[in-house]
């Protein structure tokens, strides 16, 4: 571990804050929810029926008019939104316009018999008309999922299906690196066979020609004659704000379910923590709303502050490697936050190009989605930040709903150290355990666990209490497990060392081997597959492919790698697609039949592969080990993309 530390502080040091939050975890978020706007007050703060947990039972409030409507009386006039499409379009929302925006498509919603509680899966690029849309079925009450635009037909469908949704909200399509991906006519093709969708609203982003089915609206029709008043619902704290699909280790994608009370409160309490907000921010989060740090702190927390923030449509390398120091430029951006693989692909490009933009306005850096390099710290640090921002990098996750580890220049000043989250938000409390559940020494590898119901947790996993059981909280008696890896210092500081389970991040995008695999499979001459990640210098981990053919299958191997990777691209999507594959005879496996993903990881990475016992076929791995090497050799004729 880097042992250099940076001092950059703000000066506040609120401890205050961190003691109350020490001494008694409850009462001291029921301090703060009370800086958000309720109909009415909760009767208890916490229900903890475990692992489920309600939080600020019996208040009301709506997630829209915490948006939305307190700002009106102070900051109406007040630019939300800076929107910057890919293709240099470019829209102001101001706070009025935003409530007025969602007013009327609330009623276009409840006009199209949308009730409290039924969903709608949202499927938009990055245009405003994306957190209007999920602003607009939380002020009535609609569950929002939202699919991100990057997710195949298949993948969609399968989302829209387990939701139910009854209406879909897409575009006719969006800016990617200069081309219209199309979008209307993935929906078109995900929603053939489901019953459960009675409307497709569709935004004109692109104007490109589209065909309209009985089912279709165009967005600017429905909104011509809608009326620009529309009342909040008053919404019980537990009623669940949006579902949001992620990769888990089993089969298919797991929808993780979120309140509104609770999440946020911890959003509103830890984007003032971690960021500083002040009323004078430019806040810019380049993660796309499909994602989890979208619908937190793109949509919700931001508009919560009453911040102004950019938000920008296209790829971070568009037209050129400059267009993110240009945004911030042109917008005086004063927050930035983004991922490890951004600043990656950034650095490589060297410090003269981000050297010849103003990129003085800058105050606050932070960093999501995959562990931070700590030489891309430190680049980050010095030639973006100049040595006077602190790097705020903050470990989460889609369940964790907000923030949990993160430096918080907000409330306190500590020493930053390049590579580590630091420590625990105030309130929650998180430990490193081994396999038995005890904490582990300093500096040992162990598992991530929270140890107390934290208010952004997921309220469970769409339609199935058992699995959100199963995956969370059957590991440990009383405790979350999270699925990662980490170690705590001599400081306490943890450091996050990646995934112990078999979800990928392939640049920053949480993927699952079973989703890859039973899309590998599907190929008519697949007879098994298995995946795994090994590391790469820009995505962080790409995705390696081993797969047994079918017997008698004597097709020319490029073109089978070919077919493979449409099969992948068309079941999950482009973000999936594996780097390399590997053709072999079998598998290795436990005597029990489960595929060795531990070995196979172990052989890409050139590791040792350790205890073996309980393997099958010990040629398995040699077969497996010969085939990388051979690949590694001739990599330039075996790489898919
Ligand atoms: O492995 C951790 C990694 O991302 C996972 C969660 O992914 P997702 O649900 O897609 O949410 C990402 C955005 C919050 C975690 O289990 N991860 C997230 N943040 C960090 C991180 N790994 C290291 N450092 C981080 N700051």
């Amino acid at each position: 571990m880097d042992s250099k530390v940076f001092n950059v502080g703000l000066g506040n040091n609120d401890f205050e804050t961190r003691k109350k939050s020490d001494s008694d975890f409850i009462s001291f978020w029921n301090e703060q929810a009370k800086n958000l706007s309720w109909f009415s007050s909760w009767t208890k703060t916490l229900d903890w029926n475990p692992p489920f947990g309600r939080w600020f039972v019996g208040g009301t409030l709506n997630a829209s008019y915490n948006a939305l409507d307190i700002h009106q009386n102070t900051r109406s006039k007040k630019p939300a939104i800076l929107w910057e499409g890919e293709n240099g379009d470019s829209r102001t929302l101001t706070y009025n316009e935003l409530l007025t925006e969602v007013q009327k498509f609330s009623n276009v919603l409840k006009s199209l018999g949308l009730k409290k509680g039924d969903r709608v899966t949202i499927y938009l690029p990055m245009v405003p008309e994306l957190p209007i849309s999920m602003l607009s079925c939380a002020r009535i009450g609609v569950i929002h999922t939202v699919v991100f635009s990057g997710f195949s037909s298949n993948a969609l469908k399968e989302r829209i299906d387990d939701s139910k949704s009854k209406i879909v909200i897409t575009a006719d399509g969006g800016y990617r690196r200069g081309s219209v991906v199309k979008l209307k006519s993935v929906v078109d093709e995900a929603i053939q066979e489901l019953d459960c969708v009675q409307n497709v609203i569709v935004f004109e982003r692109t104007k490109i020609p589209i065909k309209m089915n009985p089912k279709d609206h165009l967005w600017s029709e429905l909104m011509k004659n809608a009326s620009t008043k529309c009342e909040p619902e008053k919404l019980s704290s537990d009623h669940p704000l949006y579902i949001l699909y992620t990769s888990g280790t089993t089969g298919k994608p797991k929808g993780v379910l979120h309140g509104t009370g609770g999440y946020l409160t911890q959003l509103y309490s830890t984007f003032k923590w971690a960021f500083d907000i002040k009323d004078s921010d430019v806040f810019f989060c380049t993660a796309d709303i499909g994602w989890v740090t979208g619908h937190s702190y793109v949509v919700y927390a931001p508009l919560m502050h009453g911040a102004t923030e950019v938000m920008y449509e296209g790829a971070p390398d568009y037209p050129d490697i400059s267009r993110m120091w240009d945004i911030i430029q042109k917008y005086k951006v004063t927050i930035f936050y983004t991922t490890p693989t951004a600043l990656r692909m950034f650095m490589r490009f060297g410090d003269d190009i981000p050297n010849s933009y103003d990129l003085s306005t800058l105050r606050l850096l932070g960093t999501v989605g995959e562990p931070i390099n700590p030489e891309v710290w430190k680049w980050y640090f010095k030639t973006i930040g100049k040595e006077k921002c602190p790097i705020i990098d903050t470990w989460w996750q889609t369940e964790t709903g907000g923030i949990m580890l993160s430096p918080l220049p907000g409330l306190e000043t500590i020493p930053l150290k390049p590579g580590s989250a630091t420590l625990p938000i105030p309130g929650v409390d998180i430990a490193v355990v081994d396999e038995g559940g005890k904490d582990v020494k300093v500096n040992t590898k162990g598992y991530l666990v929270i140890r107390k119901p934290w208010p952004g947790m997921l309220l469970t996993l769409w339609g199935d209490d058992e699995k959100y059981k199963a995956v969370y909280w059957s590991k440990y008696d009383h405790s979350y497990y999270s699925g990662d890896y980490a170690i705590r210092d001599e400081d306490g500081y943890f450091w996050i060392l990646g995934r112990a389970d078999d979800v990928l991040k392939v640049a920053g995008h949480r993927i699952g081997t079973a989703e890859l695999e039973s899309s590998i499979v599907s190929h008519n001459d697949v007879a098994e597959a298995a995946v795994c990640g090994i590391p790469h210098d820009i995505k962080g981990e790409v995705i390696i492919a081993f797969v047994v053919l079918k017997q008698q299958i004597q097709k020319n191997e490029q073109v089978l790698r070919k077919e493979i990777v449409e099969m992948v691209r068309k079941g999950v999507g482009p973000i999936a697609t594996p780097e390399q594959i590997y053709f072999v005879s079998k598998l290795p496996k436990t005597r029990s039949g489960k595929i060795m993903r531990r070995l196979l990881k172990s052989i890409a990475k050139n590791e040792k592969i350790g205890d073996t016992s309980t393997l099958e076929d010990e040629a398995a791995v040699s077969e497996v080990q010969s085939a990388f090497n051979e690949l590694k050799k001739s990599a330039k004729n075996t790489k898919t993309n």
